[in-house]
């Protein structure tokens, strides 16, 4: 065999070894390897959330500083807002806090703590920023269990102050006028 010839049985050879792993590689053949994926140390959603690494700032900006109080709520209560907020409500408030936001959620049942009643006056007396602190921190209880979970990863800041602002339109339904 000439040389040309002996290149070409080689790189014909290397083609073909090519197309067969190309065949497993584009899935035409697909074998369901054995692995054990849930074999690994993982955690479930919201379960020990990390904690923020110090000196950082989120990147929508500082939404509060740790240990300097309730923070201002800078967004105005639109109509905008609160239509958010009460979307927002429905999907993350909602299990707990119920329909007519009195803690009468579905889960809220469930729990050791009931739920606040959000409508009442020990939660609307409070000022925007410690609902907004809440909000983000959840609720720890005198006996050191959380009664509230920190909902910060579900909520952007954003979306949080829209919660805080739907949260106020709840009040007058509450206490009617006379
Ligand atoms: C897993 C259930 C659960 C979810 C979800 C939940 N909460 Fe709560 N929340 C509670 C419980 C329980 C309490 C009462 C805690 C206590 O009294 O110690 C509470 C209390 C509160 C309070 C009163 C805190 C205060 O400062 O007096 C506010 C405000 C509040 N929740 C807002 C919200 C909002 C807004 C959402 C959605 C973004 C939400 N919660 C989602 C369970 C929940």
């Amino acid at each position: 065999m000439s040389f040309t010839q002996r290149l070409l049985v080689v790189l014909a050879a290397a083609a073909l070894l090519l197309g067969v792993l190309m065949i497993f590689s584009y899935d035409i053949i697909k074998i369901n390897w054995i692995s054990f994926m849930e074999i690994q140390p993982s955690y479930r959603a919201m379960e020990h959330p990390l904690p923020v690494a110090a000196r950082s700032i989120p990147i929508e900006g500082a939404a509060y500083i740790a240990g300097q109080g309730a923070p201002v709520n800078p967004i105005q209560s639109d109509a905008i807002s609160v239509e958010r907020g009460r979307v927002l409500y429905s999907i993350t408030c909602i299990q707990c806090h119920g329909p007519n936001a009195d803690g009468n959620g579905v889960v809220g049942g469930a729990l050791v703590f009931p739920p606040a009643n959000l409508t009442s006056e020990v939660v609307q007396s409070k000022p925007d920023g410690a609902l907004f602190l809440s909000i983000s921190n959840g609720i720890l209880g005198a006996d050191g269990q959380i009664h509230m979970p920190a909902l910060n990863e579900n909520l952007t800041v954003r979306d949080r102050w829209d919660v805080v602002n739907y949260l106020r339109t709840l009040k007058a339904s509450a206490t009617p006028q006379p």
